[in-house]
């Protein structure tokens, strides 16, 4: 069966896509990264893309008269490698509403926190900050509501009395390595189904121990 070509945009490091990029490379993984776009010609990710050869593009935001012109541009060029997912990993960018319009469905981010708490930047200091015993990464369809469209996947991790941002983050992050890849491979599939602001994952429910990590 053919692969489902996803396309990825970051703004950074980089280390969401780079787990994709290993799951990708499995034996039987169903979907293969078309290309890689990002907004900085300087992100480390992009680096990384292109030592695993695959197709990278930089767009700059800069210069651009409007967000919908950039949107536009970057479009294109997940159109041009016949992108049929959108994956958001660590991209720094507001859209205009064109954009989710356009890839309606078919456009998923990562946040790293248990959505609809803490929306926006530096969500694992708003976290500690809320004194929460449970944070975790959302992985969710993208609106033009920023951090807000449908849920499909969740995964939680214990908030540690001795935690600082950093801690927290690193835990969290290792669940969005093995998060995002699962929802990639699911969507791939055809088992994510979306009826208003609810998803199921139809055929069988998620492992549990795949969403819930007790480790420090
Ligand atoms: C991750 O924490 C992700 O949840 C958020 O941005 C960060 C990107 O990290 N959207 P990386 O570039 O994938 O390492």
């Amino acid at each position: 069966m053919a692969k489902l070509r996803i396309g990825i945009l970051i703004s950074g490091r980089g280390s969401n896509m780079a787990a994709l990029i290993r799951a990708a490379e499995a034996a039987g993984y169903p979907a293969e990264i078309a290309c890689v776009v990002s907004n900085m010609a300087d992100a480390p990710g992009v680096a990384v893309a292109r030592d695993a050869g695959i197709a990278t593009a930089t767009i700059s935001h800069r210069g651009q008269p409007d967000r919908e012109t950039f949107d536009r541009l970057v479009s294109a060029e997940l159109e041009r490698h016949g992108v049929e997912l959108v994956v958001l990993a660590g991209f720094l960018r507001i859209f205009s509403p064109w954009f989710p319009t356009r890839w309606a469905g078919k456009l998923i981010n990562i946040h790293p926190s248990l959505l609809p708490a803490f929306k926006g930047l530096h969500v694992q200091q708003q976290a500690l900050d809320a004194g929460v015993r449970l944070s975790g990464c959302t992985v969710h369809f993208v609106t033009p509501d920023l951090d807000a469209g449908p849920i499909i996947a969740q995964a939680a991790v214990p908030v540690l009395a001795s935690d600082d941002e950093d801690a927290l983050s690193a835990r969290i992050l290792r669940q969005e390595h093995r998060l995002y890849p699962l929802v990639v491979r699911w969507f791939a599939e055809g088992r994510i189904v979306c009826a208003g602001s609810r998803v199921t994952v139809t055929g069988g429910t998620p492992d549990a121990a795949l969403l819930f990590s007790a480790e420090p």
